[in-house]
């Protein structure tokens, strides 16, 4: 709902088209949601077992322009009342990024608006803000998602120092080659997550990686295979494999890691606070293991509602805000940068 408006007051209007979301928001001073309209393709790319990023871009182009009246409407305002247009400019596929950075080009330059580009992961580090008004950098963040798996140090708004990254696959990737493997389809974390639930997370020991002195790095391809290897073998022995026990063993194996990196780092480095981020972030038994190793350790631990670790545009609004009050603003030669790097501009 529009509230009274007052001259210092900063309204974003974001717009997200990263990957398989078409996604547009009204954000008022950084952490107000005003509206968070988000159209998934998911349901279509679910027939080809996964993204395919020139349907992808089609339907952004095909959604675009309804997301972002929706998300206007919704928030009882008008183009002309928007302070700035943010918009995600990397990393992610080019072809869908650019239909938001073009759509966001056309609309700040129409409307005289200025224009701010965010970093994506960015985006999925401030969801955080949106819920916890006391969350204030600094503080370690894990950021989770389908493309990358990050610990870093917050330092300040949109200062990033990287303690870990992974070597070989995303967690999120992990989640969704696994659901493949044992048929559980598109998008594969949330279908593991459900059918995990039902099963024994200690009925299969699965091996948790360490990478040799890089304390803070993850390391999944080794599980994933372990998982495979184990599909091949029982399928061999004409055994039927018990789905809700290999995904909670595979799902505990990957928690465990997330976890144990996350609250070491805080613990080592004398951080207080702890949050996580990216669509990941959403998985039950990372939550719930994250909460009881943060309680243990005497962490205050942050997280976002569901909503907002999947890919939406409020959070590239609360990161488009931070951007917008530190003064950076983009030119009309914003162009997509698909494998943008956290930490660059
Ligand atoms: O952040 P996101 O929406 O998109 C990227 O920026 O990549 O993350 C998508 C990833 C997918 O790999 C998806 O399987 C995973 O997040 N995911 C989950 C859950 N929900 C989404 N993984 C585990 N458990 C979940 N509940
Ligand atoms: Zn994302």
């Amino acid at each position: 709902m529009k509230k009274s408006r007052t001259e210092e007051d900063v309204y974003i209007l974001a717009i997200e088209s990263s990957c398989d979301e078409t996604a547009a928001a009204v954000v008022k001073n950084g952490r107000e949601v005003l509206s968070n309209v988000i159209s998934s393709q998911i349901a279509l790319h679910t027939l080809y077992g996964g993204v395919v990023p020139e349907i992808a871009s089609r339907k952004h182009i095909e959604k675009i322009n309804q997301v972002i009246e929706e998300a206007l409407k919704e928030a009882h305002m008008t183009l002309e009342e928007m302070t700035a247009i943010a918009v995600t400019y990397g990393p992610g596929l080019v072809g869908a990024l650019l239909v938001g950075v073009a759509e966001a080009k056309a609309i700040a330059y129409a409307a005289k608006k200025p224009l701010v580009g965010v970093h994506h992961i960015e985006g999925h580090v401030s969801a955080n803000f949106i819920e916890h008004p006391e969350l204030e950098p600094p503080f370690i963040c894990l950021i989770v998602s389908g493309g990358h798996t990050h610990l870093v140090v917050v330092k300040d708004y949109g200062e990033f120092e990287i303690l870990g990254r992974t070597r070989d696959d995303a967690a999120g990737e992990a989640f969704d080659k696994v659901a493949r493997a044992v048929g559980l389809g598109y998008p594969g974390g949330p279908k593991v997550d459900k059918a995990a639930k039902e099963g024994n997370p200690k009925a299969i020991h699965f091996p948790r990686a360490k990478v040799e002195g890089a304390p803070y790095d993850f390391s999944f391809s080794g599980l994933k295979s372990a998982v495979l290897n184990y599909i091949n073998h029982a399928n061999m022995m004409g055994e039927t494999i018990n789905v809700p026990d290999l995904t909670a063993s595979f799902q505990y194996a990957v928690v465990d890691v997330l976890v144990s990196h996350t609250v070491e780092a805080a613990k080592e480095l004398g951080f207080r606070k702890v949050a996580i981020a990216g669509g990941v972030a959403s998985n039950s038994a990372l939550r719930a293991g994250m909460k009881k190793a943060c309680k243990k350790a005497g962490l205050e631990f942050y997280y976002p509602s569901p909503v907002f670790c999947t890919d939406n545009a409020a959070m590239i609004g609360t990161a488009g805000y931070y951007e917008y009050i530190n003064g950076a603003r983009s030119g009309w030669d914003l162009n997509a940068v698909p494998n943008l790097k956290l930490g660059e501009r």
